[in-house]
């Protein structure tokens, strides 16, 4: 097998893979993510196109040609990386390893070794959790990692990992993985804007041999879209919104301006005097999260912003700043955990209140700030998707043009039915949000009925004034 590590890492291509009386043919698609020493190598594309079988046969392949190898195999969930070893092990001979069901290794008779990895620990949790992983991570000497899924992974993972690849024991270090067609960070990694050293390979459902004709015509008799992405694993940029809550051709209309700095927050118009304004707040702890403040006139423009991860008594500093700049206007905050805190800073300005029902004495109370639920919500979106049909927000900031348009319907408990995409922020798209509540085109008609009502009256007044 050294020998044949050689030739492979001069040039060679490997066409099939087998063991015992099992042979694999590889499709060209196969071929070429075997054979290829890019980087930062990926097969992507439709549903049982042969991804996973490909990824496991390279990784095989790497630890037999290579002795004392160390190859990290990572899905998000070790509980799922165990779901795939069967097929693993049904690549295998017994004879040519030992799998060490504690440590999560495969060690085999030439002294490579496979890593099984949960890498959701590194992502998701506390952050001394998230910490201690990294610390984990940071031991390791790898050639190569293999990760399932991409798409469940996140983009520091994959940093983390790249940090790991200098181990002398293959001629080449490679980072190798497979996903299907989805909206994340690897659209733009390997792509759009194609990183150095990525290479994307394609495959289809109907590149595998195997798959049974009757699966494959109903398959195909799916939606256009679904075929598309599933069967045919086209990985192109209607994907990227294909669940976005609010209209692309709504938000296609909005022009990103440069705006000016004042205090750290970027201001497109400056205060008039007789204008109305509101605030929206999405208060975070400024540690994992950044917090965020919109400012939104009442005629719908979205004038100022302030966006960034600050300890909260800043953050109310910055809250206090727009709002004696901006007329003193109605603030309406997200009451979460950092919420609750900033209130206490600005309880005394105008801030919303929201009304709860009190069972035990059957009457409304009164709290400070917005409790975001799944209905609350809910009713906050659909608020400003009729403005956005009536044209009414105008939004310059870039920031959160992006964040509107991977801002997408979710299973999440968490996002409770609406958030970011991974790997994305929705900060700016919640305090936009709750800025825009209750404002309407017609709280601006009214205010101007009611001004020019009151001056006409004053004329009268003081024309019948005069004429006494
Ligand atoms: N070149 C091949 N020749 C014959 N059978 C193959 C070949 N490649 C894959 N298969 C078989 O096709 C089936 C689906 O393959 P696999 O699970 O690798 O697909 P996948 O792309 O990972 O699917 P999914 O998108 O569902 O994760 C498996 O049973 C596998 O053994
Ligand atoms: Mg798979």
């Amino acid at each position: 097998m050294t020998d044949l590590g050689k030739q492979w890492a001069d040039g060679y291509d490997i066409e099939e893979y087998s063991i015992g009386d099992k042979k694999i043919v590889f499709t060209p698609q196969q071929k070429r993510f075997v054979n290829s020493k890019a980087r930062f190598s990926l097969i992507y594309g439709g549903f049982g196109s042969g991804k996973t079988t490909i990824l496991f046969i390279k990784m095989i392949l790497q630890s037999l040609c290579y002795p004392d190898n160390y190859i990290l195999l990572g899905r998000k969930h070790v509980s799922t990386i165990e779901a795939l070893l069967p097929d693993l092990f049904g690549l295998l001979l017994k004879k040519w390893y030992h799998y060490h069901v504690k440590q999560g290794i495969i060690e085999f008779f030439n002294g490579s070794k496979i890593l099984l990895y949960g890498l959701d620990s590194l992502q998701d949790g506390n952050m001394s959790d998230i910490k201690k992983a990294q610390q984990k991570i940071k031991g390791l000497n790898l050639s190569a990692y293999y990760i399932d899924q991409l798409e469940e992974i996140e983009f520091g993972v994959f940093e983390a990992l790249n940090a790991r690849l200098r181990r002398k024991s293959m001629p080449y270090r490679q980072g190798n993985m497979n996903t299907n067609p989805a909206n994340f960070w690897a659209y733009d990694y390997f792509m759009a804007n194609p990183a150095k050293g990525t290479e994307a390979i394609k495959c289809s459902m109907l590149d595998n041999p195997e798959l049974p004709q009757d699966y494959i015509d109903e398959q195909l008799s799916k939606d256009k879209r679904y075929v598309q992405r599933y069967v045919y694993g086209n990985w192109t940029p209607n994907i990227l919104t294909d669940k976005c809550v609010f209209a692309e051709e709504h938000l296609d209309k909005f022009k990103a301006l440069e705006p000016e700095k004042e205090e750290g927050c970027e201001i497109f118009e400056q205060p008039e005097p007789n204008r109305k304004y509101r605030m929206g707040v999405d208060p975070s702890e400024g540690i994992v999260d950044p917090s965020s403040i919109s400012v939104v006139s009442e005629d719908g423009h979205k004038i100022a912003k302030f966006n960034g991860k600050i300890p909260i008594h800043a953050l109310g500093a910055k809250v206090k700043f727009l709002y004696y700049k901006y007329n003193e206007p109605l603030i309406i905050p997200e009451a979460n955990a950092a919420g609750q805190a900033l209130l206490l800073q600005i309880r005394d300005l105008k801030v919303f209140e929201r009304k709860i029902q009190d069972e035990k004495y059957d009457k409304d109370t009164r709290k400070q700030g917005w409790k975001m639920s799944w209905s609350s919500k809910k009713a906050l979106i659909e608020h400003f998707q009729q403005l956005l049909s009536k044209g009414f927000p105008k939004i310059y900031d870039k920031k959160t043009i992006n964040e509107f348009k991977t801002f997408i319907w979710t299973d999440s408990a968490k996002q409770k039915g609406a958030g970011a995409q991974r790997n994305f922020h929705d900060d700016d798209v919640i305090s936009t949000l709750l800025a825009y509540w209750e404002l309407s085109p017609d709280s601006q008609k009214k205010r101007d009925i009611k001004y020019y009502k009151n001056t006409q009256a004053a004329l009268k007044n003081k024309y019948v004034m005069q004429y006494i």
